[in-house]
């Protein structure tokens, strides 16, 4: 069963897993960071600012991101690579050359994933990666069906995703039909996997991800086949599970010097 901790809001679950990362980077100042974007990390970058304001040291760190928009110009601010670089890149002060995202220029699909790939496999692996989860249970753009030895590839956003995401562009039939996506079977190879949901709406997507049976009807069940996850939730997002009491005892009685 994956580790659950639920935190009362959002700013306390973002600042519990800045302090993890801000940790880890002081041990491993080469650390490899896997970056989600959408809302639900901004607590987390928000807090790591307040790390780097006291020295915590990004520069030799680098970051990976999950997933890009088909179409969308690099410099597109809805793109991942503009989030990845408005949220991440620029406040926390890693390198541009050591921050990737999935190419999404439709010229260089064919290769895209494979090269993506190659990067990470160059970078020895992400060690500490971020996740969101949608409403339809995917994590990344791995929307249900999505096979869990799935590499990064281009993939269709569901309906349900792309009026999720039209809060970030001006009409629905602006956000784009296609993503490029790092699949579950490159995720599942990270070797520490953060998710995090907060809100009511995520509610029914975080108890068939963790208490439900693992299956690719449910994309983000594949965490329950990882060796190290840790879900960070809000109460809201916690209210659906059915084993809250034992996830808080054992919050509670967790040793303070396990960090996440
Ligand atoms: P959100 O998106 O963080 O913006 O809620 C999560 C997701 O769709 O994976």
């Amino acid at each position: 069963m994956a580790e659950v901790l639920i935190y009362e809001t959002p700013g306390h679950a973002g600042r519990t897993v800045a302090d993890h990362i801000a940790h880890s980077v002081d041990a491993k100042p080469q650390l490899v960071l896997g970056v989600a974007t959408g809302s639900t990390p901004l607590p987390v970058y928000g807090a790591l600012r307040d790390h780097v304001a006291v020295g915590i040291d990004f520069s030799q760190a680098s970051a990976f991101a999950l997933d890009e928009y088909v179409g969308l110009s690099p410099d597109d601010p809805r793109s991942s690579r503009a989030a990845v670089h408005r949220e991440v890149t620029v406040p926390l002060g890693l390198s541009p050359e050591r921050v990737h995202v999935p190419d999404g220029d439709p010229q260089h699909l064919e290769t895209a994933g494979q090269r993506f790939e190659a990067l990470i496999e160059a970078a020895h692996g992400v060690d500490i990666q971020l996740l969101g989860i949608g409403g339809t249970g995917h994590i990344a753009f791995n929307e249900p069906g999505s096979s869990f030895g799935s590499l990064t590839r281009v993939k269709t956003l569901t309906d349900r995703t792309r009026h999720d995401n039209a809060r970030f562009f001006d009409a629905l039939d602006e956000v784009p039909h296609q993503c490029i996506t790092q699949g579950l079977g490159t995720i599942l190879r990270a070797r520490h996997l953060i998710l995090m949901a907060f809100g009511p709406a995520k509610a029914q997507a975080v108890k068939a991800a963790v208490e439900g049976p693992v299956t690719s009807s449910v994309p983000a069940s594949a965490i329950q086949l990882h060796p190290h996850v840790t879900v960070v939730l809000d109460e809201q997002a916690a209210s659906a599970l059915a084993y809250t009491d034992y996830y808080r005892e054992a919050q509670s009685l967790k040793p303070v010097w396990q960090g996440l």
